[in-house]
């Protein structure tokens, strides 16, 4: 995912990430999160980075990047789709929203298109039970879904990136 052309780039968002958090070896987490923010998931460049810069080992920084549910070690698409499958949702019909998606984008739960546009993913619960099924997508919720509803939604970020 990254190439000679873009580790520059990758250089000065994690120095400036490690910067802000005046390389404090105890603010690993948030410096991650925020290394994450800038590009969907954690290079492992970056990683390398951080530890050197930090003075600890990749070995240590991959245990935290694992450990965490949230961090992705995969590139992820430019939108992320959480579909809830807590059971609030789940007995709504959680799962049909999942699979809607799947089918609309072709990909399982866990992948990204092709095109790096999309990831879908499944969570627990997204804290907003009586709104379910309930998805966000790079932070924007979505409540009282249906599949239509869902789909008209997903169609809606096509058309938008169409005309970026
Ligand atoms: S179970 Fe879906 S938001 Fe809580």
């Amino acid at each position: 995912m990254i190439n000679h052309d873009n580790i520059a780039n990758l250089e000065n968002i994690t120095d400036a990430v490690l910067n802000r958090y005046n390389y404090e070896k105890h603010s690993l987490i948030s410096i991650l999160l925020d290394i994450q923010t800038n590009f969907n998931y954690l290079p492992k460049e970056a990683m390398i980075m951080v530890a050197e810069e930090l003075n600890i080992r990749v070995i240590d920084v991959y245990s935290v990047a694992t450990f965490y549910t949230v961090f992705s070690l995969k590139p992820r698409g430019k939108y992320i789709i959480n579909v809830c499958v807590g059971t609030a949702c789940h007995v709504r019909g959680g799962r049909r929203i999942v699979d809607k998606i799947q089918k609309e984008l072709n990909i399982d739960v866990g992948e990204t298109t092709e095109d790096m546009q999309f990831t879908l993913e499944t969570v627990r619960c997204l804290g907003a039970c009586a709104l379910g099924p309930v998805m966000v997508i790079n932070g924007e919720y979505y409540g009282q879904l249906s599949t239509k509803k869902a789909n008209t939604i997903l169609q809606s970020y096509k058309v938008q990136e169409a005309a970026t």
